[in-house]
Formats: C-alpha cells, sequence, structure tokens
C-alpha cells in the first residue's frame, strides 16, 4: 500500500537556505521515494491568521510554489497545491470544529503564547487574539485529514498540531464512524536538520533573528554578501583553524559530500583564510542554487505557467477531496432529501452480514455467540468471568478465524462458520 506524505508551508515571507535544507529539499527527495504520494501545498488561508498585507500574501504564495518547482519536485507524481483552492478544506474544516474541544485549543502553544505576551503587556488575555488564530490548529487538521496523510513532515513547534490532528481525527472516527475510520491517524516526522542549520549569527536560521540566508531571492549577489557577513573567529590566513563548531562549516557541510568536507576541514586545519573558505562555500552553494534558481525566475517571470502547475494540482487533490467530503457529509447526516433511504439501506446492509452478539446470563457470566447472516447459530462461547475477555476473543476471531484454541463450540458445519468469519475481514 502506498503511503502519503503531506506538508504545508505558510505563505508569509520568502524562503531561505534553512527552509530550503531543513523542509524542501529533504520533502523533494523523499517524495521520489517509490511508494510514497505526496501532498505539499501553499498554507494560504494560513497565512491570512498572521498577514493583512493582500499583496505581500500574494508574492509570498507565488514565491514559495515557484520555489517547490524549482527545487525538482516532480509534480507528474507529487500534488502541489494552493490550500484555497481546495474548498473542501474550509468545509472539512467546520465538520471539525463541531467535534474539537475548546479546552483542548486552549492548550495550544500559539494561543497560549498570544495569550502570555497579552497578560504580560497588561491587555486582556485575548486582546490579540482572532478566531483564526484560535482555530489554527483545527484547519490543519483538516488539511492533513482531507487526504489521510500518513506522515506529516514538520518543525518542532508543529508537532502539537499533530497530536491535536489524532485527537480530533479519533473523536470524528468515534462518533460517526460507526464502525469506519475515516481519518487515518498521521504521525509528525521531525527532521533533525530542520533544527540543525544555523543562521550568520550561529543561531538557528530564521527571519525573526535577521541571519538568513536567502535561497533564491536577490541572485548569486545577495547569496555571497549574506556569505560574506558569517561570523568567524578572528584568526588570519596561514594560522591553523578548527573547524568544528564554527557556524561556516556547518553551512558548508549542508551542501557537501562526505569528500567534500573532510578536505574543506583539513584546509582549514592547514590554514586557509576565511575569506577564501567564505568563496569556496559561495562557489559550493550557487553550485547547486544557481541552476534551480534559473529555474524559480523564469517560473516568477512567467507566472502562467505556474498557475497551470497548480491548476492542475488543485484538480488533482479535488479528485479526492470531492468524493471524500461528500462521504463525511452524509456521515454527519448532510444529505440530500432524496437519500432517506440512506441509513435504512445500510442498516439491511448490516442485517445481511453475519454477526457476534454479546451478553451476560442469569449466572453473571459473559458469552457471545456467532450467529449467520440469516440468524443461525453457528459459535457459542464458553462462560468468561470478566465481559473483556468475551470482547477480545471476538475482537481475535474476527481478525485470524477460527483459531484453535477458541473457547467455543461449533454449532454448525465448519465451512458455514469459516465462510462468516471471513466476511469480518473482508470489511
Ligand atoms: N502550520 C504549519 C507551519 O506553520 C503550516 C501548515 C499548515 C502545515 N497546514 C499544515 C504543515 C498541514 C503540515 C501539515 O509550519
Amino acid at each position: 500500500m502506498s503511503h502519503r506524505v503531506l506538508t504545508g508551508i505558510t505563505t508569509t515571507g520568502t524562503l531561505h537556505l534553512g527552509n530550503y535544507v531543513g523542509a524542501i529539499r529533504p520533502a523533494v527527495a523523499a517524495s521520489r521515494a517509490p511508494g510514497v504520494e505526496s501532498f505539499f501545498f501553499m498554507a494560504d488561508f494560513h497565512a491570512l491568521i498572521k498577514c493583512d498585507e493582500p499583496d505581500r500574501l500574494a508574492r509570498s504564495s507565488r514565491a514559495i510554489a515557484a520555489t517547490w518547482v524549482a527545487a525538482g519536485l516532480d509534480t507528474s507524481r507529487v500534488t502541489l497545491y494552493r490550500q484555497s483552492d481546495i474548498p473542501e478544506i474550509p468545509e472539512l474544516s467546520w465538520l471539525l470544529t463541531c467535534v474539537t474541544a475548546k479546552g483542548q485549543m486552549n492548550r495550544a502553544h500559539a494561543y497560549k503564547a498570544a495569550v502570555d505576551a497579552a497578560t504580560a503587556a497588561g491587555e486582556e488575555p485575548d486582546a490579540n487574539v482572532t478566531m483564526g488564530l484560535f482555530s489554527y490548529p483545527v484547519l490543519m487538521a483538516a488539511d492533513i485529514l482531507m487526504f489521510n496523510a500518513h506522515k506529516v513532515p514538520v518543525g518542532k513547534d508543529q508537532v502539537q498540531h499533530i497530536e491535536m490532528t489524532r485527537d480530533i481525527a479519533q473523536r470524528f472516527n468515534h462518533l460517526f464512524g460507526q464502525g469506519r475510520e475515516f481519518f487515518v491517524l498521521p504521525e509528525a516526522v521531525v527532521d533533525a536538520e530542520m533544527e540543525l542549520l544555523p543562521g550568520l549569527d550561529g543561531r538557528k536560521m530564521s527571519k525573526s533573528y535577521d541571519n538568513v540566508i536567502p535561497l533564491f531571492e536577490g541572485g548569486a549577489k545577495a547569496l555571497k554578501e549574506a556569505v560574506a557577513r558569517i561570523v568567524t573567529d578572528s584568526k588570519l590566513p596561514g594560522e591553523p583553524k578548527d573547524p568544528e563548531g564554527q557556524t561556516l562549516v556547518t553551512l558548508y557541510d549542508a551542501f557537501a559530500t562526505p569528500e567534500q568536507r573532510a578536505a574543506f576541514r583539513t584546509a582549514l586545519r592547514e590554514g586557509l583564510g576565511w575569506g577564501e573558505a567564505k568563496q569556496q562555500l559561495v562557489a559550493l552553494i550557487e553550485g547547486q542554487i544557481g541552476p534551480m534558481r534559473a529555474v524559480y525566475d523564469e517560473l516568477m517571470a512567467h507566472p502562467e505557467k505556474l498557475e497551470a502547475i497548480l491548476q492542475a494540482g488543485a484538480a488533482r487533490a479535488r479528485a479526492i477531496a470531492v468524493p471524500f467530503l461528500k462521504t463525511l457529509r452524509e456521515a454527519v447526516g448532510l444529505r440530500p432529501y432524496t437519500q432517506t433511504a440512506a441509513t435504512a439501506v445500510a442498516k439491511a446492509e448490516k442485517v445481511a452480514l453475519p454477526v457476534f452478539k454479546q451478553y451476560r446470563e442469569a449466572d453473571g457470566k459473559f458469552y457471545f455467540k456467532l450467529l449467520s447472516a440469516d440468524g443461525a447459530l453457528l459459535l457459542q462461547s464458553a462462560a468468561f468471568e470478566q465481559g473483556r475477555d468475551a470482547g477480545q476473543w471476538v475482537a481475535r476471531l474476527k481478525r485470524e478465524g477460527l483459531v484453535a484454541d477458541a473457547p467455543v463450540t461449533r454449532e454448525a458445519a465448519d465451512a458455514d462458520i469459516a465462510a462468516a468469519l471471513a466476511a469480518f475481514q473482508d470489511d
């Protein structure tokens, strides 16, 4: 079975080298693996929560989409789309909102941080909180559950949101599934590298520290200028240098082969000057990023090409989202009036299947029996002291068929019993 990987990037800025090394590059590489179905999207609905500059949002979305494609994403295999092109996502978000506990959202880190900041500033706790910010995790759950993603690559700060997604999914499955698991419970995948790439000053590369190396913006010139600002020690050319722990070396490592890494370290130990080392770093990065930048610039100059790619991605995404949402709407009771038979049909189908009945007798003990579709007794269990044990045997028989040590007596032909038990494995 194929396995689905999904991740989104909020469209509020342009991407830097840390985003490329930590998120884009590994995602593109992983999307090439056999048996993987990838969904990557521009989280532009999420961007609205923190950005009220329409032009900036629009430009960011375009730049991030172009970056995915320029970084080598194979859009014939990967579904690349804008969140806002999939109206089923906000619709699912509402269905999920209705089963999400407010108390759980109160505990979301992002919301709590906003409350703490307001409180510290002597304001009302919710002074700066919109309903968008408060409901952020529910929208994110909808992003993930809409496509039943198994794995969600994210930064550490997002792990809580994936946990919330699992809770919400479980709640919905429980309330409306009637035995069906509509939603897969997703897992967060946190790439250690994502946390590691340092910025110019050695702290984590981040816009908020003003220490980023731009990925494509500003061309090779901006790359060179940023690298020139990397903080090093004050050793002069010719002096031996200790490469370990140097930001410059960590950045070099992120683009180098093991052989290149070793050679770079040797050269520094033998006195390579920092200026020369920086030139080597620029050459190394530019060798990989340069050709991508050409694709990026082309897509930015021809938005119609990019738009066509995104439209195709949206069509693919909606081919999944539209029928799935239809099922979910029916499950919660949003049905055309002509479909009054739906529940009855489902019930009739159920009657046509064999059933396990669990019950308690006057002796206080627990039992179960297996009845055929037309109500004939097939299996009768022994007595159990605990109801739980009876339940576990029922589950095991459903899963594995009639195992030899099952505490039951056969009340019908073996073939009939086997056929009835097989019915549980089909669904
Ligand atoms: N919240 C994520 C971030 O800021 C972006 C995002 C939105 C996302 N929806 C998602 C990531 C779904 C993974 C899956 O990084």
